[in-house]
């Protein structure tokens, strides 16, 4: 199986953004795109992106996941990134034409179509460091993807590191930059302690990994941050919520901090898991701190961790009713 999302249909669907207005859609072919070594994007880094899913249901059916979700997500990348605004219904138009178009090649459960709509600033001017490009470029990409659990949900093992991800204000934008401002604590991370991942946590409080949401399972209790600019607002993280309140768990969105995660992971029965997209939601099994190891709960994957990755994937693989109308029709 190729890794994940180094695979791509033949096109893409793109609109661009010249003269105040956005081009109509249209279908082109993945392998390249012609762009400005002056454009803005690769200078000044006005790049946003979004990531969802498409799935194929039994019936032979193709949906989207949340769609409109990604889609304002993305709006409001574009508009906290200074980059031009879009029309959400055209971008959802897109998405449904493109998955559509490539409709044969969404894998079955439990693969899935990945799908990234990315918005770049195209201006040519390496004078602009201070302003926003006046032009760009949206388009969205297709991945068929396979099982990201191949092998098993392995509980991860998370280093906890005491700076930010990214600027504090930036953390809620899908921006290139923070990614790669997340990379060296990252890669040391798994050079020194074999972490997989880093959970970011800045004067002890504790925020997210480089790409999902981190949650908390005490008992009938979920608790995670609460929404604020410093960290991306997840779609999975609040599917994940959503469900547990269905169940009856009492979710709490509110400050978590470094000494009371500790304490709660040392209780026989916690759980912790990440939420994203592509991780759906997977457990963790360890935290590295201070040089110290602290095994989360009994250390493997929990059964209420379990249960709500089953009742999501159940929704989107259309084994189970889609009561908050998550899905959207394809084909
Ligand atoms: C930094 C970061 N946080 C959280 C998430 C989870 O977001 P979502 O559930 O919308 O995929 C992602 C995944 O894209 C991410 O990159």
């Amino acid at each position: 199986m190729a890794a994940f999302g180094t695979v791509f249909t033949p096109e893409m669907i793109i609109s661009r953004f010249n003269n105040n207005s956005w081009s109509t859609p249209e279908i082109v072919a993945t392998d390249s795109i012609s762009l400005h070594p002056g454009a803005h994007v690769l200078h000044y880094s006005s790049t946003c992106f979004e990531g969802l899913k498409a799935f194929r249901h039994a019936d032979g059916g193709i949906y989207t996941f949340r769609m409109e979700k990604n889609v304002a997500r993305l709006a409001q990348s574009s508009q906290l990134l200074a980059l031009p605004g879009f029309d959400k219904a055209m971008l959802s138009k897109m998405i449904l034409d493109i998955v559509g178009r490539y409709a044969a090649d969404v894998p079955v459960p439990p693969g899935s179509m990945y799908i990234r709509p990315t918005h770049i600033g195209t201006e040519a001017s390496i004078g602009k460091a201070a302003a926003p490009s006046l032009e760009s470029m949206l388009y969205v990409l297709l991945s068929p993807v396979g099982d990201y659990f191949a092998g098993g949900a392995k509980p991860l093992r998370l280093l906890l590191e005491d700076n930010a991800r990214c600027a504090p204000h930036m953390g809620m934008v899908k921006s290139g930059g923070n990614y790669a401002s997340a990379l060296q604590p990252i890669m040391k991370a798994r050079a020194s302690v074999q972490a997989d991942q880093v959970l970011f946590c800045p004067n002890g409080d504790v925020q997210e990994t480089g790409a999902a949401n981190f949650l908390l399972i005490d008992g009938n209790e979920i608790i995670t941050k609460a929404l604020d600019s410093s960290f991306l607002h997840g779609i999975t993280r609040d599917s994940i919520l959503t469900l547990a309140r269905d169940r009856g768990m009492t979710v709490s969105e509110r400050e978590l901090t470094v000494d009371e995660l500790l304490e709660r992971a040392a209780k026989p029965g916690t759980e912790a898991a990440l939420s994203g997209t592509a991780a759906v939601l997977t457990p963790v099994g360890t935290l590295i701190h201070g040089g110290k190891e602290y095994q989360v709960g009994s250390g493997v994957a929990g059964a209420t961790t379990n249960a709500l990755r089953q009742a999501l994937n159940d929704i989107q693989w259309g084994k189970a009713e889609d009561k908050h109308g998550w899905l959207t029709k394809v084909c």
